[in-house]
């Protein structure tokens, strides 16, 4: 798999990264009757201080992709090098180590904070775990250092995090993961659980503090919309891996894979002669499960443009179609170059073991003790 990106610059490559759930059935014996391809091959690399977005349909992988990465999920196959380390292998003292410049930022900061500590407890704790909280002095003046990166009065300190709005909770959340000086930040839907009043406020805050600080995200959303600003390459995840990635710029202007096609296609345009004229490509049914991907291309269920040759045969692999373009459909050309049109998809029926358990959506929950 060729990446995009000069391997100089890379911080976090991931290679052929794959997680599978068991499915456990029985009542004395837990036998395990199938798998839930959870991330099923992602090939990724980020470069030191940029800002990767990854979105796709809730239930495709993202939250699963982004924990496999930092270990807080173990992998099925593949591995994850981090500045030339692959975090993988680690464990013990070495992975807690690299556990450090790596932190999460959660999507529901009333559930990843626990609630019955200060924020100055919360903060110092993966302070003092790394060693970093050892001289009262500096450990104060780190604190009055963090408050005021996320904007939050020094007052908060002996708070907890329910007198405090969503918002100021999301502050939290992120400060915490700054207290340990890390490298990469993995936001996983950072303001999803936030209104949209505040969403801006923090992706701004997010944004200052990577130009201050130096530092690279994975952000992770549901919503195309979210991560088009503050991102500077964007991956598109479907049913456990990546269908298409490029910059940011080039994804909005010339979306290549038709499920990148149809998400962009859901997002209105403010300009009604632009909303009017434009392409509108409704997807026909759900996600299918996870436990029981579609053969050959995932997407070939609910496709506009699916061909009656590979479609639902091969899976295609994603390749590079222009610089730093990468997609994975066998006729990526032939759309791009509107040599294929698309016609009308049925949503086919499926049984109700067929269903994803997650549409409707399991809260995307994560708690901050888990990566200390
Ligand atoms: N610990 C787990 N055990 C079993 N299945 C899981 C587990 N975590 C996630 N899954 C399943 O893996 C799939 C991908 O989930 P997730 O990574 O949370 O998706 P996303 O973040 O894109 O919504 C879903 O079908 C989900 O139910
Ligand atoms: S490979 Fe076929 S089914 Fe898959 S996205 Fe391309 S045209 Fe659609
Ligand atoms: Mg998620």
């Amino acid at each position: 798999m060729t990446h995009a990106v000069p391997e100089q610059e890379v911080l976090l490559e991931v290679n052929d990264l794959k997680v599978h759930f068991p499915i456990k059935r029985g009542i004395v014996f837990d036998r395990t009757v199938g798998y839930v391809y959870a991330v099923d091959g992602v090939d990724l690399a980020i470069r030191k201080g940029e800002t990767y977005g990854l979105v796709g349909e809730s239930g495709c992988g993202k939250s699963t992709l982004g924990r496999a990465i930092l270990r807080l999920t173990e992998l099925t196959n593949g591995n994850v090098v981090f500045d030339g380390t692959d975090v993988a292998g680690l464990k013990g003292e070495d992975l807690r180590k690299a556990r450090r410049r790596m932190q999460m930022v959660f999507q529901d900061p009333m559930s990843s904070l626990d609630p019955r500590q200060s924020v100055e407890s919360i903060l110092t704790e993966g302070m003092k775990a790394h060693g970093l909280a050892d001289d009262k002095e500096t450990t104060a003046k780190r604190l009055r250092e963090l408050l005021s990166a996320v904007g939050l009065p020094e007052s908060s300190l002996r708070k907890y995090p329910h007198e405090f709005s969503g918002g100021q909770r999301q502050r939290i959340g992120i400060a915490r993961a700054l207290a340990v000086e890390p490298d990469l930040i993995v936001a996983d839907e950072p303001v999803s659980a936030l209104d949209v009043s505040v969403q801006a406020q923090v992706v701004n805050l997010l944004e200052d503090l990577q130009t201050k600080l130096g530092l690279t995200y994975l952000v992770i959303a549901h919503d195309l919309a979210v991560v088009r600003h503050i991102s500077d390459r964007i991956g598109v995840m479907y049913l456990g891996s990546l269908v298409e990635e490029a910059d940011a710029d080039a994804l909005y202007e010339n979306p290549l894979h038709p499920y990148t096609r149809a998400l962009l296609s859901a997002i209105p345009v403010p300009d009604p002669v632009v909303e009017d004229s434009r392409e509108q490509i409704l997807l026909a049914g759900d996600l299918p499960s996870p436990a029981r991907p579609p053969s050959g291309c995932r997407f070939h269920t609910r496709c506009p443009w699916k061909q009656q040759s590979l479609c639902d045969t091969d899976r295609p692999q994603l390749r590079e179609i222009g610089a730093g373009h990468r997609v994975a459909c066998h006729y990526a050309e032939d759309i791009r170059d509107g040599r294929i049109k698309p016609h009308e998809v049925k949503a086919e029926l499926v049984g109700a073991g067929d269903l994803n358990p997650d549409v409707g959506g399991l809260p995307d929950v994560g708690s901050a003790a888990e990566i200390l």
